[in-house]
């Protein structure tokens, strides 16, 4: 999907009318898929459970991922303001939403490198197996619970959509 927004973001840039049901589909997926879903699963339950084990090396990386996270959802709600600034009209949005959305990939591509390299493998290394098996069961609940039935379907098939629209 970042692949997909950097694409979309460049020909705003070229001055091209951005597809204004593509970028609100996007934002649902934003919205669903990575806040709700991912972000979800790491606040509820991938943090406190790395708190509960008591690794104080990763508490600094923590509270740098969670504030990324802030800022992940007020770039989104941006990106909603500037497509209805679009579909009222104001055409000086396109540059501002083009803007909007590279500041996006970037914020999410730095902070899934830095959970990568300095949350996830530590994670998977130290936390007891009970802790790691309950945080299995507990991302399958959020899972059905928060995206619910369906929902992982529609959004791949939107991706395979997109993907043949901007990146083919
Ligand atoms: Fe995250």
């Amino acid at each position: 999907m970042l692949d997909i927004m950097d694409a979309m973001a460049a020909a705003a840039q070229r001055g091209e009318r951005p597809s204004i049901d593509d970028i609100l589909q996007t934002i649902e997926f934003l919205r669903v898929f990575v806040d709700k879903c991912h972000h979800t699963k790491e606040e509820q339950l991938l943090f406190p459970a790395i708190r509960t084990a008591g690794m104080l090396a990763v508490e600094e990386v923590i509270v740098s991922l969670l504030a990324d996270h802030a800022q992940g959802r007020g770039s989104v709600s941006r990106l909603a303001t500037l497509v209805q600034r679009l579909l009222d009209g104001d055409e000086s949005a396109n540059s501002a939403l083009a803007d909007a959305v590279s500041g996006y990939t970037r914020l999410l591509r730095e902070h899934i490198a830095r959970e990568e390299s300095d949350c996830f493998d530590v994670a998977d290394r130290e936390l007891p197996p009970n802790a790691q098996e309950e945080l299995v069961e507990g991302y399958e609940r959020i899972e059905r619970e928060v995206v619910g039935g369906g929902v992982h379907e529609s959004f791949h098939a939107l991706l395979d959509r997109l993907s043949e629209a901007y990146l083919s």
